[in-house]
């Protein structure tokens, strides 16, 4: 089990969850975050202070956010687009660094403010 940002999070990033987070799992891209699935503790720290109400257990995120489970978890597996290493398990979001770019599916996905 894990918690998920969701889409609430897209062209938001209010960051609030990445001060809260005491095992510093938040990583960032460039237009949301992503929890690492596998560092995460399940202690629900960073739900409870998103703005946007971005965050939610994965056992209890709604069917229409369910693709954002694997999406999460996808950010870590799997390479970036434009990298040839997959982000892993750094064990520390803020000495890796934001990352400055998305997965395909969040990269996909319209503009909030349209454009
Ligand atoms: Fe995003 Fe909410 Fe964190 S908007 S950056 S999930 S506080
Ligand atoms: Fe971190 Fe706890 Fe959330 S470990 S990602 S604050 S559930």
């Amino acid at each position: 089990m894990a918690y998920v940002i969701g889409e609430a999070c897209v062209d938001v990033k209010d960051r609030q969850c990445v001060e809260e987070c005491p095992v510093d799992c938040i990583y960032e891209g460039d237009r949301k975050l992503y929890i690492n699935p596998t560092e995460c503790i399940d202690c629900g720290m960073c739900k409870a202070v998103c703005p946007t109400a971005a965050i939610t257990s994965d056992i209890r995120t709604p069917e229409s956010l369910l693709a954002y489970i694997a999406d999460n978890a996808r950010f870590f597996a799997e390479p970036l687009p434009g990298r040839t290493e997959p982000v892993g398990t750094p064990g520390g979001a803020e000495d890796f660094g934001a990352t400055g770019v998305d997965t395909e599916f969040v990269a996909a996905l319209p503009r909030r403010d349209g454009d």
